[in-house]
């Protein structure tokens, strides 16, 4: 049943919900994430599951949620309040804040970096040498105590600004033009590593899968990945569902925001693993791959300084586009479930991600050497990332798909995904049989392997 509320706000044109939903897949996770999962995991043989998990798993799960979102016109608390009978499913919307503020910390310190390479751009302080002096450099700056927190601290001021303000629009329609830009950028600086000398080996380690090498540490991390990228499993992309047209054609904006986003995320790759072949890097150095491997690229090429600095800015963006729509997400539970006013919500918001992202921002740093409260073995920036990419995304997601395949009226999911019978969707079935079998049963194994369950 359609909702009432008709005077949410809806996107204006087709461009409009292509433009929001790639603006939130398409940020960090595939410049900076997907090179340095790809790079830690065995390369091609990431590839190929990420892959995988993209098509089973995310395409379908993108679909589920804008169809819940869309048709209870509310976010992911209030559409489980609408379609669910039993409050248990009230549970996905806890798993999705929880999510979406530890993200939220651990990228703004990211973001943060970003920042710091931008400034570093324009004034003129990336000129080394050596790949070993750009490894020192991102080394000293990541591990003292200062510059991360501010940056991070400032990276987050500006996403409280717009969230705040409700500027959307305006950053909306700058990402129209900053998206494309970014793009293009990218394409540019491909062709640039295609002629570098370590091509070969670079494009033979990402596209060549060496399948002994799957191993369940591979699949959870490929699983996650595909999860984080596009912003799936916590409400973001049900939240923008709510936003669409009764026209949207629903299987193919999940289409095409997976396609995207997946390119990117491929473009990416192929910059980086020729560049780390022709310096010598080691592809499995972890987060700081790309921040230590792009300044190498920008060096190299003529007028350097100027595409660093472009390039920089336009990930900031990226990422701005990123977590402002990840900061819905419990900004929506704080004004619904918890009736506070907007600006109170933004505040709170911004609050706990201010102090868990200098927490984050400290794991390397002050806190350097100091595990989870002794509990694990890993430092908080990485217990954030690891559990909230690989574990909560993909949990909420399988119960997305549970709901939306086993739960929900089967006329309604027909209904949103064809507009009430007006298009033809050919996947329809291969949509209902991933969300029913294909994505419980594979989240399912690959936590109960990934995680040594048993
Ligand atoms: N998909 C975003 C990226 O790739 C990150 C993100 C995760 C955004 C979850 C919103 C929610 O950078």
């Amino acid at each position: 049943m359609a909702n009432e509320n008709h005077n949410r706000a809806q996107f204006a044109t087709r461009l409009g919900v292509i433009a929001t939903t790639v603006g939130s897949a398409v940020g960090l996770g595939n410049i900076w994430r997907f090179p340095y999962e790809a790079g830690t995991h065995g390369g091609g043989a990431f590839l190929i599951c990420y892959l995988g998990c993209i098509l089973a798993l995310g395409i379908p799960v993108l679909c589920a949620e804008f169809v819940i979102g869309r048709n209870t016109r509310s976010n992911i608390f209030g559409a489980f309040k609408q379609l669910a009978s039993s409050g248990k499913w009230q549970w996905v919307g806890y798993i999705g804040i929880t999510a979406s503020l530890m993200i939220l910390s651990f990228y703004s310190v990211v973001a943060g970096w970003t920042l710091e390479y931008f400034f570093q751009s324009v004034t003129g302080g990336l000129d080394y040498d050596s790949q070993d002096e750009f490894h020192r450099q991102f080394n000293s700056f990541s591990t003292s105590n200062w510059r991360p927190i501010m940056w991070t601290l400032v990276f987050l001021v500006f996403n409280f600004i717009i969230v705040n303000r409700g500027v959307k629009k305006g950053i909306e329609r700058m990402s129209n033009i900053m998206m494309p830009a970014l793009f293009l950028i990218l394409l540019i600086f491909c062709v640039n590593s295609l002629i570098m000398p370590g091509a070969k080996e670079g494009l033979a380690f990402l596209f060549t899968p060496d399948f002994s090498k799957i191993t369940p540490d591979v699949l959870i991390g490929a699983l996650g990945q595909a999860f984080f990228s596009l912003s799936l499993g916590l409400g973001t992309m049900m939240t923008y569902g709510s936003y669409f047209s009764k026209d949207t054609h629903i299987v193919r904006s999940a289409s095409v925001t997976a396609g995207l986003d997946t390119l990117v995320a491929i473009l990416s790759g192929i910059i980086i693993f020729p560049a780390v072949f022709t310096f010598g890097v080691s592809p499995a150095q972890g987060p700081a791959l790309v921040f230590e491997v792009l300044p190498s690229i920008f060096r190299q090429l003529p007028w350097g300084e100027v595409w660093s600095t472009l390039f920089f800015f336009l990930l900031f963006l990226a990422s701005l586009t990123s977590t402002i729509s990840m900061s819905e997400v419990s900004i929506a539970f704080f004004t619904e479930e918890k009736k506070m006013d907007r600006k109170k919500a933004t505040r709170l918001n911004t609050a706990i991600a201010m102090i868990f992202g200098t927490l984050c921002a400290m794991s390397f740093g002050w806190l350097d050497g100091i595990t989870f409260f002794g509990l694990f073995d890993i430092d908080l920036f990485t217990f954030f990332d690891f559990t909230s990419s690989n574990i909560l995304l993909p949990l909420g997601g399988m119960l997305i798909s549970i709901f939306a395949g086993w739960l929900l009226d089967k006329k309604l999911l027909r209904n949103e995904l064809t507009n009430d019978g007006t298009i033809k969707v050919l996947s329809f079935r291969a949509i209902v049989f991933c969300l029913k079998i294909i994505a419980p049963v594979c989240i399912g194994l690959i936590f109960i392997f990934g995680l040594g369950i048993f």
